[in-house]
């Protein structure tokens, strides 16, 4: 296989996978088998989405590379599964100082450890870079649940999170248009007694317009008893 078109971070990643293959040969370790892919899902969402895309999760960020196409390459060469888990677990755990030309930002290292970071390295290796994989189906409770639970109370969800307000009692009379603002554009109203900034602002581009629609209407059925 000729690595002609291959970018020059892969190339970087294989020389390192290498490494990495050869002691996983060495420990007998297959993280695949042994793994929690859902789980690893939802952890790359909740700790990796913000910085990158990854269709299969429905991330979409640039502020790190799109992990798709860092994997396309590879992928289509013939590189296997367990060397990207490999990789993967390498870049979490030792990230590899940007390249100021590319990002400013430097990937924390260790967002996630042990079986952690296992269960979110086999996820990605399955997923990033296939062909033809599909965005996930977008579940409206499921997404609430994960994303923004943590730090909102919303009973029919079995959140309890208290950074922001409790939507079960700011939400009932406002319209579909207010919740859908304040989810897009967090600082353009302050709820008294909360501060600005600390609600992600990246929202209105995380979601389709048909994702932030399903979204708003769940909550707003969730405070109106379903109505
Ligand atoms: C704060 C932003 C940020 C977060 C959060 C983050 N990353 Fe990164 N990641 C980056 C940046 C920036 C790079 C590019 C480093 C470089 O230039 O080599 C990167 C590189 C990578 C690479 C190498 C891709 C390539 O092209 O070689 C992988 C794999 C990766 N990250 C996986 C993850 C996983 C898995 C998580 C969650 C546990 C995660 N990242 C969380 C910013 C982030
Ligand atoms: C890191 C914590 C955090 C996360 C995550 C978060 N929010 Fe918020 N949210 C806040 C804070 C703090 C406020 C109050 C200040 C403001 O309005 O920006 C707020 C305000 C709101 C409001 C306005 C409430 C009112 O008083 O009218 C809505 C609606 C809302 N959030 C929905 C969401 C939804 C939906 C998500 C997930 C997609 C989400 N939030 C994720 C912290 C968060």
């Amino acid at each position: 296989m000729t690595s002609k078109a291959r970018p020059r971070k892969i190339k970087l990643l294989l020389s390192a996978a290498v490494t990495l293959a050869a002691l996983a040969a060495l420990t007998g370790c297959d993280l695949q088998e042994t793994s929690d892919l859902d789980n690893g899902q939802q952890l790359f969402t909740q700790k990796c989405g913000s910085c990158h895309t990854l269709t299969a999760a429905g991330t979409s960020s640039a502020v790190g590379p799109n992990l798709d196409l860092a994997f396309q390459e590879a992928r289509k060469s013939g590189m296997d599964q367990d060397t990207f888990e490999g990789v993967i677990q390498g870049q979490i755990e030792h990230p590899r100082p940007a390249d100021p030309q590319d990002t400013a930002v430097y990937m924390p290292a260790n967002l996630v450890e042990g079986s952690e970071a296992e269960d979110v390295s086999a996820y990605v290796a399955s997923v990033a870079g296939v062909p033809g994989i599909q965005a996930p189906e977008f579940i409206p409770d499921q997404f609430f649940a994960t994303t923004c639970g943590g730090c909102h109370t919303l009973s029919t969800a079995g959140t309890t999170g208290s950074v922001g307000p409790n939507l079960d009692d700011v939400l009932p009379g406002q319209t579909a248009a207010q919740v859908s603002e304040s989810i897009t554009d967090p600082n353009a109203q302050i709820e008294g007694g909360f501060s600005s900034g600390v609600m992600p602002q990246t929202y209105g581009d995380q979601l389709t317009p048909a994702q932030l629609n399903q979204l708003v209407n769940y909550l707003l059925q969730s405070v109106n008893g379903g109505k």
